[in-house]
């Protein structure tokens, strides 16, 4: 599972100190979930919102006083709350990509089996939720396929919960879904997983804060250093305009490369609905992703 699992989850407060997911000692039901109580201090959604909207409001003006595309995330952007202490200042350090190979991770075609795409099939039972299938292709900014790439998802299940020890908000774990799986881009740069489509989630960023519904992706590269992640999202999800991360990025377009295609075409009829996703690695069309943020001077992104 790639290290850089759950950053937002990773700096979320558990929810509640009486919210627990064992059942008490010799019960025989477990213990009932109680809705926590609201931080009364934190900062309203209305706050945010209108802090990204006037930041949404200065780019425009940019772009309309002739500043180019932004195609990257803010690293310094406000709204995301969590991220202003700890996100990168400075460049990122330079290293022999030689000699990094020599300890990094390295895998092989023989090392990912095919029913690794398959996020379903992982424990005895079905999963809880609506099963899709999440394809699309792997191309680099000239369109052309990226064959032979790794790709890694991990997600929240249907509830929006994760299996992690930081997560421990009141929905419930699924005993039928992990949350990771990974493939092999074929010759034409095509990946798919069949998954369960993953809930919203609350993190705590500021008052009734939910993430919108996504899935992490990990693409590996031909070594270790190209290793780029970032985010899936679904069509016409009702939290995007609410949520910090996804506003970090504050081109539209390229926003939108974030967000799947449903493609009914790929459906399987009594079975699972699908959905489309392109990852262009270069160019201008590029998929936003979350290590490479500092421009090709070193200097950040504004
Ligand atoms: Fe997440």
């Amino acid at each position: 599972m790639p290290e850089e699992i759950n950053l937002e989850i990773f700096n979320a407060d558990p929810l509640t100190e009486d919210v627990s997911d064992a059942a008490p000692e010799g019960a025989s039901k477990p213990a009932a979930k109680q809705v926590p109580a609201l931080d009364t201090a934190a900062e309203s959604q209305q706050i945010l919102s209108d802090e990204m909207t006037a930041l949404g409001d200065a780019y425009a003006q940019a772009l309309r006083n002739g500043a180019p595309a932004e195609i990257q995330p803010r690293l310094d952007y406000p709204p995301y709350r969590s991220s202003i202490l700890r996100h990168p200042t400075k460049s990122l350090q330079h290293a022999d990509p030689e000699t990094i190979e020599l300890y990094s991770p390295a895998f092989g075609h023989m090392d990912v089996h095919a029913l690794e795409s398959d996020l379903t099939i992982q424990h005895n039972g079905e999963p809880l939720g609506e099963r899709i299938i999440v394809s699309g292709r792997v191309l680099d900014g000239d369109g052309r396929p990226v064959a032979g790439q790794l790709v890694e998802i991990w997600q929240a299940n249907s509830s929006g919960r994760y299996i992690h020890k930081r997560d421990q908000h009141p929905a419930p774990l699924d005993p039928n879904f992990t949350g990771v799986g990974r493939c092999i881009t074929g010759a034409d740069g095509s990946y798919s997983f069949t998954t369960i489509k993953p809930g919203a989630y609350p993190w705590k960023n500021h008052l009734n804060a939910w993430r919108p519904a996504h899935i992490h992706f990990s693409l590996f590269g031909q070594e270790f250093t190209q290793r780029i992640v970032t985010q899936m999202y679904f069509p016409g999800d009702p939290l995007f305009a609410l949520d910090p991360i996804y506003q970090s990025i504050v081109d539209q377009d390229a926003r939108d490369r974030l967000v799947a295609t449903y493609n009914h075409d790929q459906t399987k009829p009594e079975w699972a609905l699908a959905y489309n996703w392109d990852i262009v690695l270069t160019g201008s069309k590029r998929t936003w992703t979350e290590n490479e943020a500092l421009g090709a001077d070193g200097e950040q992104s504004e």
